[in-house]
């Protein structure tokens, strides 16, 4: 039975092992999954510890993806971009880190959602760890345009100046959102964490817009509250993300993709 195991501070409300579980299940892998908790500042030995007794592959969370990143031997381009790893994995004695995070928010737009990015305008909320993860795959999809919105501009137009060979981005504070729409709406801010609003002016959705925030909770979000009132066309929380991320990354452990809406689907019955 081979070891897999997702690290993090907290970590006894991750969905992982069930997600995971049901992955192995269904296309018959003899694995187990736990959960690893780690002190803040022990993250490289706890993750030594589990690799050198048998550990294949972790998934890293909060607030570890930083440290994973830096812990791997070797990191794939998207990783590299996003400075951040969720997914490491044991192979002939190395340590390779991959970034799924971005694969998850597209595969649950353009795929779960049916939403094409590709031609359409689409606005990243916040301008932090989250939202650097998604650029890359984000701007692959070649958006019509991609606009970086964040309180603190300076943090939106780094970015926009890092990414700026992968694709067109325009970094803007909140206010210059007054008076535009767009087709895809994505919150990549904390405030949905802490029950908070990004002060979006009104009028940036229209009937036909997608708003989607990268956290998942019980109940609509505020920010997706606030894109229902005015009409948008669809809402969705990060609950397929999260799905899609882990299969990403169960394809990368086992080199076979598990099915994700079944999944998904029974997740959103434990929430509810
Ligand atoms: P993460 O890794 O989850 O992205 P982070 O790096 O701390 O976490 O970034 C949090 C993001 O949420 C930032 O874009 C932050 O905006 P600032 O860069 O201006 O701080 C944004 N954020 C948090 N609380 C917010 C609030 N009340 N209103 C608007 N943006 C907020």
């Amino acid at each position: 039975t081979d070891r897999y195991a997702v690290i993090g501070n907290p970590i006894s409300h991750s969905q992982s092992p069930f997600i995971h579980a049901e992955f192995a299940q269904a296309t018959g892998q003899d694995m187990n999954y736990e959960k690893l908790f780690a002190e803040l500042g022990q993250f490289v030995p706890v993750a030594q510890a589990f690799f050198a007794n048998g550990g294949k592959g972790l998934n890293v969370t909060l607030p570890f993806k930083g440290d994973a990143f830096r812990f791997a031997d070797e990191v794939t381009e998207a990783a590299r971009l996003a400075e951040a790893v969720n997914t490491l994995t044991l192979r002939d004695g190395r340590i390779y880190g991959d970034n799924t995070d971005g694969t998850g928010l597209v595969r649950d737009i353009v795929d779960n959602l049916d939403v094409p990015v590709t031609g359409q305008r689409v606005l990243l909320l916040g301008a932090g760890g989250a939202v650097r993860g998604v650029l890359q795959p984000l701007l692959a999809q070649q958006p019509q345009a991609l606009t970086i919105a964040n309180r603190t501009v300076i943090k939106a137009e780094s970015l926009a100046y890092q990414f700026r060979a992968l694709g067109d981005i325009e970094a803007v504070g909140y206010d210059a959102l007054q008076g535009r729409q767009f087709d895809i709406v994505i919150n990549g801010t904390s405030t949905s964490l802490s029950n908070e609003l990004p002060p979006i002016p009104a009028g940036i959705f229209s009937g036909r817009s997608l708003a989607y925030d990268m956290v998942y909770s019980r109940g609509l979000t505020p920010f997706l509250r606030r894109a229902q009132s005015e009409n948008a066309g669809m809402l969705a929380d990060g609950l397929g993300m999260l799905v899609e991320q882990a299969a990403e990354s169960f394809r990368i452990w086992r080199d076979i993709q598990p099915a994700t809406r079944k999944v998904t689907n029974m997740l959103r019955e434990v929430l509810a």
